[in-house]
């Protein structure tokens, strides 16, 4: 009979965007004893997080939990949630998440309006409110933080412009949340989604997501509680001919917040260990203070970026739509991109990423997020990048990212 290793994964330094390195603290959390999920002293867990990811959203929104799957479950669930067969759904895409957005809309039955950006940049957001004018959607989904193209898009000007035109707002936050700001209530967002495994430092599993009593109100009217969990006092409104309930059981967010209510309707079974996880991931952020956090993520992206720039290197797109929290880097003429991320990994356990769709094999994209986002990290990643880059005969001038980040720090 064939036996396997034990399990021992190498120490590895990881700045893509996602997933990345995991705070030890976070990871102990993990290893802690299983509670029953109607336990009192889980349920006091649930009711911490809830409280913790309003903190994190910036928002009074009364929900505020995570759907149990990777970040595109709670994209799903709020757009299965809100989208009725034949809703317009407006959706500006820059980017590879853009598309994801789109492609998730017009499987929950959406009617389709989308305007695309060049990659590289983002939307002047008058040309977003113009479009809302123009086509009156019912919702508009927009990503906060491309990370396909290291972008981010400014939103509060769309999402005063959503409030006052009686448009829902969903935004996909996933690659901000706890890395740049991200306003819920100061910036007018309906529906926030965020991802665990990027700037909150936690592993892939989970996605937090808020949503506010406009959300709310469109949610409940699509409600349908499971048959074998509906009692005698449970309302149904399946009597209208033209009711369309949530099309989807498992994220039917309307179910899912009862179960985060003291309801406690009895969906699924959470998550257990990754709540853990969760709420340790959280409860680190708040202790080192959003503001400092952000700060810190700025620092070391500029750290990064004089180093890369003082090695020759040039970054890839529109500098004035930069994320902080993902850098791209142009890989320079008839250098193997590939043959590069090999060496970094294979030679000094870094791992950094590639890209998708038409930046394939254009482009090196370098996260610096949450846990990983350290002087450390990108020191040691500035000298490792030159010595391969050396060998694959890029006439980068020996030192010099490293003298750049340092003198930046
Ligand atoms: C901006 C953005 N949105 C959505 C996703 C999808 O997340 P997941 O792979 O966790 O489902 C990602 C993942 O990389 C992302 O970067």
């Amino acid at each position: 009979m064939k036996t396997y290793a034990e399990l021992a994964p190498s120490p590895r330094t990881i700045l893509t965007p996602g997933p990345v390195e995991v705070d030890p603290r976070v990871l102990r959390a993990m290893s802690m004893p299983i509670l029953g999920q109607f336990d009192p002293e889980f349920t006091a867990l649930m009711n911490d997080t809830m409280g913790m990811l309003r903190q994190l959203f910036r928002t009074n929104n009364e929900w505020a939990y995570p759907i149990d799957g990777t970040s595109r479950s709670g994209l799903e669930a709020a757009l299965v949630s809100l989208i009725e067969p034949g809703d317009k759904v407006l959706v500006p895409i820059y980017g590879r998440f853009g598309y994801l957005l789109q492609e998730i809309a017009e499987r929950c039955g959406a009617v389709l309006v989308t305007l695309e950006q060049q990659w590289g940049s983002v939307f002047d957001p008058e040309e977003v409110i113009a479009a809302i004018r123009k086509e009156r959607p019912d919702i508009v989904a927009i990503v906060h933080g491309e990370t396909s193209t290291g972008r981010i898009q400014p939103l509060a000007d769309i999402g005063r412009a959503c409030r006052e035109l009686d448009v829902l707002l969903v935004v996909d936050a996933v690659a901000t949340i706890g890395g740049v700001p991200v306003e819920t209530d100061a910036w007018q967002l309906d529906v926030v989604v965020g991802g665990a495994q990027k700037c909150l430092s936690v592993p892939s599993g989970m996605a937090p997501i808020t949503y506010n009593a406009r959300a709310e109100q469109k949610l409940l009217k699509r409600k349908r509680v499971e048959r074998g969990l509906r009692t005698t006092s449970t309302p149904s409104s399946t009597s209208d001919p033209l009711f369309a309930p949530i099309r989807s059981n498992y994220f039917d967010l309307s179910q899912l917040q009862d179960y985060w209510s003291p309801l406690r309707l009895n969906h699924h079974t959470e998550m257990t260990s990754m709540l853990y996880a969760l709420r340790e991931g959280v409860r680190i952020i708040l202790a080192e203070g959003l503001e400092a956090r952000f700060a810190r993520h700025r620092l070391q992206e500029q750290a990064l970026m004089a180093g890369l720039e003082a090695m020759g290197l040039s970054l890839y797109g529109d500098p004035a739509s930069k994320l902080t929290v993902v850098t791209c880097v142009n890989i320079p003429p008839g250098v193997d991109g590939e043959s590069v991320r090999d060496m970094l990994l294979g030679k000094f356990g870094i791992e950094i990423a590639s890209s998708f769709g038409p930046l394939k094999g254009r482009i090196w994209r370098i996260g610096t997020m949450g846990y990983s986002c350290s002087t450390k990290n990108v020191l040691h990643f500035l000298g490792a990048f030159e010595a391969v880059l050396v060998r694959h005969g890029v006439p980068v001038q020996a030192g010099a990212g490293v003298q750049a980040a340092l003198d930046v720090y």
